[in-house]
């Protein structure tokens, strides 16, 4: 008897389990389950999560863009054998979705990045390891045990701290290095200034930074100076002016010690955690980058190198010429530029770009899918291969490890029943004449 396959698989599963009045640990539907996971999460968390830059319209377009798409199914193809396998920078994927790079999953759950791992792992899902992560690469990597990985860089104004940050994600076994370009500076997000939320400045999402020997280095050396600053007699204690502490300011201190490397109670006192976030604000990006730099990172790592944040054929075409192995087309999910194109709309230029430049190198897509028929969607306008973001985040404040294994489940079986159902055995099957535009 053939195999059910993976989306009857689960199907049945769900069924079989609703039969004895169990019902799926997270929503199936992508609105639940960010209505779901906004119950459950704090205010700051789930403004942190869900907002975007500005008026919010590049989120909502990233959503559009899709339904601009219909699908057309073709009929008396035998699927009964479905493969949704991919094959990235030499290793297979048992399907076409990676997990995005999110940072500060710590707003989501206690055991943040350690939860996706698990929940990532299950799945057999790549998961694309934030430099804005809430535990040290190192430690996901381990929890990960031989799932793979990929490292998100932001690229600092520190060169030293690159080349580390670099050097650890090789040696944790991060198998690419995706490098995210369209965060010179933090978007213009309503939802997190109406708040005065910035989790950042509360020492939360910076545990690739205090981890980092570098990092610590310079964190010791400004703490150094504003000791040396304190204890001369033009700044004297007397005549600096004490601010009176708030509750949001202990709030604030708290945060900070609980987050820095070390005893909460010994950090509490200590210099250190300020300072650790007073540096990661100073270096966390370079505006100045351009180009001419990214021959400085591939003389710094073998890994394939990924450009995420591609939105412009043109920029794509240079990322080719410049030899660069994978593109990722993505607005950061409409959370840096407010009316951007979406995603979805600027992925066929650039997948248009980059084979006409003759390259075959990967093009990653995100920003907007919620659901398998998205999936299907981006993968038959070109993509390689696609970044589940939000969902995952959502999956993972419901119901931590298996919340996210279980969204990841989801679209995966959606994505497989999708191809079924089209006509499609394989993903290469998943072409653009299997598409018409919405009248
Ligand atoms: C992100 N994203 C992101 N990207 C990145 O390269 N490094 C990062 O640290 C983060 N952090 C981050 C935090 C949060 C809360 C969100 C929602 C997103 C962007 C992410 O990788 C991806 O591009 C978007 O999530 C895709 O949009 P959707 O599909 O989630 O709307």
């Amino acid at each position: 008897m053939p195999s059910l396959g993976f989306g009857r698989t689960v199907q049945s599963a769900i069924y079989g389990a609703g039969a004895f009045g169990h019902r799926p640990l997270v929503p199936t539907d992508s609105t639940a389950l960010e209505a779901a996971a906004r119950r459950t999460m704090s205010r700051n968390g789930f403004g942190y999560v869900a907002g975007s830059a500005g008026s919010e319209a590049t989120a909502r377009a990233n959503v559009a863009a899709f339904d601009r798409w219909q699908v057309v199914p073709r009929m008396l193809v035998d699927t009964t054998a479905r493969d949704t396998g991919v094959e990235l920078f030499g290793r297979r994927h048992e399907s076409p979705l990676l997990v995005a790079p999110v940072g500060v999953l710590s707003m989501a759950h206690d055991e943040a990045d350690l939860a996706l791992a698990r929940g990532a792992r299950q799945q057999h899902v790549t998961q694309i390891i934030s430099t804005q992560a809430s535990v040290p690469m190192e430690e996901i990597a381990s929890t990960l045990r031989g799932s793979s990985h990929w490292y998100q860089l932001y690229w600092s104004s520190d060169d030293d701290l690159v080349a580390s940050l670099v050097a650890r994600a090789e040696a944790c076994g991060s198998e690419a290095l995706v490098v995210t370009l369209d965060t010179a500076y933090l978007g213009w997000r309503p939802r997190d200034l109406d708040l005065g939320h910035l989790p950042f400045a509360r020492g939360e999402g910076i545990a690739q930074y205090t981890s980092d020997p570098v990092f610590q280095r310079r964190v010791a050396e400004r703490v150094a100076r504003q000791s040396a600053e304190r204890s001369s007699p033009s700044n004297s204690a007397e005549t600096q002016p004490r601010p009176r502490p708030t509750a949001a300011a202990i709030g604030t201190l708290l945060s900070m010690s609980r987050n820095h490397p070390g005893r909460t109670r010994d950090n509490l006192t200590a210099k250190e955690p300020r300072a650790a976030v007073e540096t990661f604000l100073e270096v966390f990006s370079r505006p100045s980058l351009t180009w001419d730099d990214l021959p400085r990172l591939r003389e710094l790592t073998s890994l394939p190198i990924v450009l995420k944040g591609i939105l412009h054929p043109d920029d794509a075409r240079r990322a080719v010429d410049a030899g660069m192995d994978g593109i990722y087309v993505s607005n950061h999910g409409g959370r840096q530029v407010d009316r951007s194109v979406a995603a979805l709309d600027a992925l066929p230029d650039v997948v248009a770009a980059v084979r006409d430049a003759g390259s075959s190198a990967p093009i990653i897509f995100d920003s907007g899918i919620r659901c398998g028929a998205d999936v299907f969607t981006a993968l038959a306008l070109g993509a390689t291969a696609v970044g589940i973001g939000r969902p995952h985040v959502y999956g993972l404040a419901l119901a931590g490890s298996d919340g996210v294994a279980e969204v990841l489940r989801n679209l995966r079986a959606e994505l497989d029943l999708q191809m079924g159902l089209t006509g499609c055995a394989s993903l290469a099957d998943v072409t653009v004449d299997r598409l018409r535009r919405a009248p």
